[in-house]
This record gives structure tokens, sequence and C-alpha cells, in this order.
């Protein structure tokens, strides 16, 4: 099940040629969303106010606005600006369920600078779906949207 995240990253490289972040944030997620098997959203939700994260583009279902930092997994990421891998969601007291289809979740914060640009948030049906081999993956395959992309 493990995608072979060397050429994705090579693939999502080729992909991202024009640095707009809007446009370079819509290619991602619909690029992780057809690549990565197995899950029901791919998006971005983006820091535009302190302590806050709005939604950004993404696919799958219409999604939760805003979330706060202290809220949920995605506000964990963002707060702690580490990856937040979940196995089981319904066993996150504070978990924001957007779809009841998500069982596992992977949240990755977008640094620049010293600045939390936002984070990436990918859900899966599957319990347990992300490894840390897939962790590593979606880390490396941020790091070439953040070295292609001008961030604001
Ligand atoms: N479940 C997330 C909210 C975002 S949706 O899954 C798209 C959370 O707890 O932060």
């Amino acid at each position: 099940m493990t995608p072979d995240y060397a050429l994705l990253a090579r693939q999502l490289a080729a992909l991202l040629d024009t640095r707009d972040w809007l446009t370079n944030s819509a290619q991602a997620c619909a690029f992780l969303r057809q690549e990565i098997p197995a899950l029901n959203w791919a998006g971005f939700y983006l820091q535009r106010e302190p302590e806050m994260l709005s939604l950004g583009p993404f696919q799958g279902k219409p999604a939760c606005h805003p979330i706060p930092f202290d809220k949920g997994v995605c506000g964990a990421a963002a707060r702690t600006r580490q990856t937040q891998r979940i196995d089981d969601v319904h066993a996150i007291a504070d978990h924001i369920a957007c779809d009841a289809a998500s069982n596992a979740e992977l949240v990755v914060p977008i640094v620049t600078g010293d600045r939390l640009w936002g984070v990436l948030d990918l859900d899966s049906p599957l319990r347990g779906r992300f490894t840390a081999a897939d962790q590593a993956g979606i880390e490396a395959l941020m790091a070439v949207f953040v070295e292609r992309t001008d961030l604001e």
C-alpha cells in the first residue's frame, strides 16, 4: 500500500511550476488525492489570522471552517508544529468530525522561516491507514511544495 514516494516527489516537483501558492496548493491536494490510496479528503488549512486556521484548497466533501489552534487534530499540528499521525480519530477527545467516514488522519504543519503558513490534512476511512513510512513520504512531499512555492 505504501506508494513510491520518491517517484511522487519528482512528479509533484514537475507539477508545481508556477510558484503561486494558490495554484500550487490546489494542484498539490488534487495530486495527493489521486496518487495516495484510500483517502477521502486531502487539503490545506491556512493561517490567515493569528491562532486560527482557514479552509484552503481541498479535494473531498465540504469541510469545517474555521479551526482554532486549540481544537482538533489540525489545531494540534498548528500549535505544536509537529506532524499528527492518528490511527483512530474517534479515540481523540477533541477531534473535529467533518465527515463521519474519516477514521485515520495525518496532519503536516507547513512552516516558512519562523511562521506557520498552514497545515496539510489527509483523512482516510481506514483505521491505521498512515504508517511511519507514509508520514515520512508525505512530509517529503510537503518539503517539495514549500521549495517550489512562494508562501505568503
Ligand atoms: N478532523 C480535523 C478537522 C478537519 S477535517 O478532517 C477536513 C481535525 O480534527 O482537526
